[in-house]
């Protein structure tokens, strides 16, 4: 006790630190000689089996003959309880070393309460509220059995063409970072033998959302340089969380598929950050290797993607066909199937699936917790952007008496849930307009007619009656987008303006003189420059999932204030893609007072003096920014000031400001953090976000924010592709978003 007393409170701290590693340590260790004493026991066959996912096929007996041989690792895709306890048993008890499987299901934004897709989830900028959605999809999948979900998504994506964008957290990669480590926390909790944690398995390794034209699917070129500064550093982040799994991508990147890549998953993942989790390869990618042109048959695919370091084939078969034979030829050796192997076998450990892989089918149900509920509703309404307010229109006060709900979207229960819903059901959906009703329909007329039946409806008969309700209302709102099956994978687009007659149906609307308020739901940016001129205000959400009504009917009346941005730039118009805001420049870079299409004389000359990079017909500005978003207050920055202009690389620069709500609302203001690296013996991006934090401020409010930027985390792949700050000049602003803020230079030296 005395000892304890004279070493201080500090030293307690290391203390119980240095006790908590040395558990973790001898945790470890007695967890890999679990490992190795059960390896040690396996036959060949029984760890190709653990090398083996399937997805049922055939008779469950079948399945279960399977399983009770050994020759399956894990099963993805189901999730009854029961059938999941049968097979967990047979794998437990009749399997002749009683491994259990490891149940894996794609969980991407909720498991039955459906969060908004990660892209709308990103737009909150708010990690603790993203960790907290994962905790509750977590919970709900955990309680039928799964153990694994494929997710987080932390593709960086720059193409709203690209369905996959849904799923993303966005086009810039500290934000994906920041918030892909939160998703993981969350899914895996503190521990992963707590039973409500799931492994995380953060995907698709990597480059896959640079996909060409953003055709899902197609190939990449990231050369290095590119790939460590900008697409790597979310899945580093990912491991230093503790990631349990990781899964390859679909794409070749520069002509080689991530399935069969030893750099990306020997080099990097193993060698440099020491990943000891187990990669699981996409659906069939190892077989698509040959669609790819990489390797002539099943046999070679097998064999390039073990030898990469695919631990788990997802679905095609062929390490179970294959592999024995590729052992005995020499082509795989025995050492890198037993790596394999351990590392499946060390997640499975973690999870804790040798103690507790039974479910209690009794015990109550989690799906649609009212806390899970509430969550669900709180990610919504802080992923809500809005992008126009003229003359402060919102929030919708007293004064309106009759309200016009138009559009597609207004009820659409399924659609609004968004892609990758497997589990969820549209039943538990609420609506806007079923909200709106509930909320508010006995003080003010809620008069509905959907004017489209559907996104893609070209149908235009139904405006006129849409007209007509616009005509007695006070305000027209317009629930406009997207259906859910037009985003997610191999759902790309080509034209990424609304579909069907929705714009039709804005601007018939809009021309009875009645105010309309558009409201978008939606699975990436859309070009909605008309649709936005025709309204008074616009506020987009992309699809917001099971409490996505509620959510927007409190944003519309002011109950909630609207504080989301946007995680990703918006275009003007298709061609203007890629379009994103950490760009590098060009040598004649655009200056926004070009003449463009409609300035230029007749019969002008050719001139190329002067000219910059830029498009004739549509500029270069972007139709909203990364970062942008509106609220119903405004906001003030002041005083921006630095702790010194001139840092050593060991350094920590604090850079401080003021941020003053100058509205009539409470609010919160997400504060964003930029910097240039001004020159360097590589060309560098114009501006990458450094930090972001959520400020809540009361109307009048003031306060002074502060963020600490260690000057390593200016470090990039330089010329000669090590990872170095740069001694030199940088600009660095703080502001709403990436185009407006305040500014201020430093020095490094
Ligand atoms: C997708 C993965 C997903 C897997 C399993 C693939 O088609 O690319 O993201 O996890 O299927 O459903």
């Amino acid at each position: 006790m005395k000892k304890k007393i004279t070493i201080g409170l500090g030293c307690l701290f290391l203390l119980a630190l240095a006790a908590c590693t040395e558990k973790s340590q001898s945790t470890d260790k007695k967890l890999e000689t679990h490992v190795e004493n059960l390896l040690a026991q396996m036959t060949l066959e029984e760890k190709i089996g653990q090398m083996n996912q399937i997805s049922p096929w055939g008779e469950p007996t079948q399945i279960a003959e399977a399983v009770r041989k050994g020759e399956v690792g894990s099963i993805l895709n189901v999730v009854d309880p029961v059938a999941i306890n049968a097979l967990q048993q047979v794998a437990m008890e009749e399997s002749r070393l009683k491994i259990p499987l490891i149940i894996g299901r794609d969980v991407i934004h909720g498991f039955k309460t459906i969060f908004p897709i990660p892209l709308g989830q990103a737009a909150s900028f708010d990690p603790q509220l993203v960790e907290a959605g994962a905790r509750v999809a977590a919970i709900e999948a955990a309680s039928v059995g799964v153990a694994w979900t494929f997710a987080p998504m932390i593709d960086i994506a720059r193409d709203p063409r690209w369905g996959r964008i849904a799923e993303s957290l966005g086009e810039d990669s500290y934000l994906t970072a920041t918030l892909g480590a939160a998703m993981i926390r969350g899914f895996q909790g503190s521990d992963l033998s707590d039973p409500t944690a799931i492994a995380a398995c953060p995907k698709h390794f990597v480059g896959y959302g640079a996909a060409e034209g953003g055709r899902d699917y197609a190939s990449t070129f990231i050369p290095e340089r590119t790939l460590r500064n900008v697409y790597l550093p979310p899945f580093e982040a990912a491991v230093r969380e503790g990631a349990a799994t990781f899964m390859t991508s679909f794409n070749d990147n520069d002509g080689v598929p991530s399935t069969g890549n030893r750099f990306i998953l020997e080099q990097v993942l193993r060698k440099e950050w020491a990943f000891d989790g187990f990669v699981v390869s996409d659906w069939a990618s190892v077989a698509e290797m040959i669609a790819h042109g990489f390797c002539k048959d099943g046999k070679e695919a097998a064999e390039k993607a073990v030898n990469a370091g695919v631990d788990m084939e997802m679905v095609s078969g062929l390490y179970v066909a294959h592999v024995k034979e590729l052992l005995a030829e020499g082509k795989i050796r025995m050492e890198t199937i037993d790596n394999a192997v351990r590392n499946i076998l060390r997640v499975k450990f973690r999870l804790g699936l040798f103690e507790q892989s039974h479910i209690d089918t009794e015990a109550p149900s989690v799906f649609y917790a009212e806390a899970h509920l509430a969550k669900a509703k709180e990610a919504a309404v802080a992923s809500a952007i809005l992008l126009k307010n003229e003359g402060d229109f919102l929030p919708l006060t007293d004064q309106i008496k009759t309200i016009a709900v138009v559009g597609p979207m207004a009820d659409a229960p399924h659609d609004q849930l968004g892609t990758w819903v497997f589990d969820g059901d549209k039943n538990y959906t609420r609506t806007p307009l079923k909200a709106l009703q509930e909320e508010y329909g006995d003080r003010i007329r809620i008069l509905y007619a959907p004017g489209t039946a559907y996104s893609r409806d070209r149908a235009t008969d139904g405006i006129a009656a849409a007209v007509a309700i616009a005509r007695q209302a006070d305000v027209v709102l317009a629930f406009v987008g997207e259906e859910a099956i037009l985003s997610g994978e191999a759902h790309s687009l080509a034209d990424l303006n609304l579909q069907g007659a929705q714009s039709e149906l804005i601007a018939a609307v809009a021309k009875t003189g009645t105010p309309v308020v558009t409201l978008v739901m939606a699975g990436r940016p859309l070009t909605i420059e008309r649709d936005a001129e025709a309204s008074r205000a616009v506020m987009y959400h992309f699809h917001p999932g099971t409490m996505g009504g509620p959510a927007i009917a409190d944003l519309l009346f002011g109950k909630a204030v609207p504080g989301g941005k946007l995680p990703v730039t918006f275009p003007r118009t298709v061609g203007q893609i890629p379009i994103y805001h950490s760009h590098n420049n060009t040598g004649r870079p655009y200056q926004g007072n070009e003449t463009l299409l409609d300035g230029i004389a007749l019969e002008a000359g050719q001139t190329s003096l002067g000219n910059t990079s830029f498009y004739l017909d549509a500029g270069n500005d972007p139709l909203y920014p990364f970062g942008y978003g509106l609220s119903y207050t405004t906001f003030e920055y002041g005083n921006l000031s630095i702790s010194a202009d001139r840092l050593r690389p060991t350094d920590e620069l604090t850079v401080t400001f003021e941020v003053t709500n100058t509205g009539k609302y409470d609010a919160t203001e997400v504060a964003q953090l930029y910097v240039q690296d001004c020159f360097g013996s590589v060309t560098r991006p114009v501006k990458e976000l450094k930090r972001f934090a959520r400020v809540a401020l009361k109307a009048g409010e003031k306060k002074t924010v502060s963020f600490t930027l260690p000057v390593q985390e200016l470090a990039f792949y330089t010329i000669d592709m090590q990872k170095k700050v740069e001694p030199g000049d940088f600009n660095l602003w703080v502001g709403p978003n990436s185009r407006d803020g305040l500014q201020t230079t430093f020095v490094v030296e």
